[in-house]
């Protein structure tokens, strides 16, 4: 893979080792998730040390358009989900998976040599990265951004999928409880960016994404195997009132269960991270019900 040569001739030079060290971490705490009591088998194709290739091959290539240190972001972007699959968890809302990823930043670049002023400075990066009242350097915006751009356009979308069937989640089962916030998110992609060439960048992925998920909609429709509507929703932004926060709800035209209207309530919780807005889907005449959940940050417009 081209990006894995340009990523190691950034980092090797240096760090001859941190790379694959990183690769060997990430794949085996996956396939202790994919595969928890079969080890035997040789596990291939690492979701998410794919992922962090491509979000630490994006970094690099945006702070190399911002003029910015590509070394610090690659570094950071390489552990950004380092704390993901840990004891085999997934997405456990318990654990903060920021801190695993730091303390496996620290304990990895200190028996690589790094000084410790610099590695501090890599953890912070990280643990910006996942709390808004952190202040980020320019390292977390560019790692910030890499990781979104990640997510969308074509590579994002096939991404996403790779990834429901991960969590053992169909076609059905992932539109039904993933599809509002993608959309959401692909929309605001653009006003979501921190840098500038994060914001050229997402141009392009928002408006492929969108066309995308809207051409699967139309197939699914025309071969009768599911009909979902488009709804948006726009809300002033609770904080700001310069803002505003548009939702794009992606729901069945009526109750999968009972075939009755579908109704929606939504909420503002603050957490330690940051704010959220939760989407709840409910059936008026049966228990069918589902929630989505937006964070703040990254869809106000
Ligand atoms: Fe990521
Ligand atoms: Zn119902």
């Amino acid at each position: 893979m081209q990006a894995l040569k340009d990523l190691g001739k950034l980092i090797s030079p240096i760090y001859p080792s941190l790379i694959s060290r990183v690769g060997q971490l990430i794949e085996d705490a996956e396939q202790k998730f994919v595969r928890p009591t079969d080890e035997s088998e040789e596990f291939i194709g690492s979701f998410l040390w794919e992922h962090t290739l491509h979000v630490a091959s994006f970094a690099r290539k945006i702070a190399l358009a911002e003029g910015t240190d590509a070394f610090d972001a690659v570094i950071v972007a390489l552990f950004h989900d380092s704390g993901k699959f840990v004891e085999g968890r997934y997405h456990d809302d318990d654990t903060p998976e920021e801190e695993t990823a730091s303390d496996l930043a620290q304990k990895i670049l200190a028996e690589e040599g790094m000084d410790p002023e610099r590695i501090a400075t890599i953890t912070n990066a990280i643990t910006a990265l996942y709390n808004e009242q952190q202040s980020a350097s320019k390292t977390t915006d560019v790692v910030h951004d890499a990781d979104f751009l990640a997510k969308f356009g074509y590579l994002g979308v096939a991404n996403f999928f790779v990834k429901s069937a991960l969590r053992q989640k169909n076609i059905y089962k992932t539109l039904i409880t993933s599809l509002s916030k993608e959309l959401t998110y692909a929309a605001a992609l653009q006003a979501n960016m921190r840098t500038v060439a994060g914001k050229e960048m997402a141009g392009k992925k928002s408006a492929a994404t969108l066309t995308y998920y809207r051409g699967l909609l139309d197939e699914l429709r025309d071969a009768g195997i599911a009909f979902f509507k488009i709804i948006e929703e726009a809300f002033p932004h609770p904080k700001n009132p310069d803002k505003s926060l548009t939702l794009w709800m992606a729901v069945p035209e009526t109750c999968p269960e009972c075939c009755s209207q579908l109704s929606f309530d939504f909420t503002i919780q603050t957490t330690t991270k940051c704010e959220k807005l939760t989407a709840k889907v409910h059936c008026v005449s049966c228990p069918n019900c589902y929630q989505v959940s937006f964070c703040l940050p990254e869809i106000a417009q």
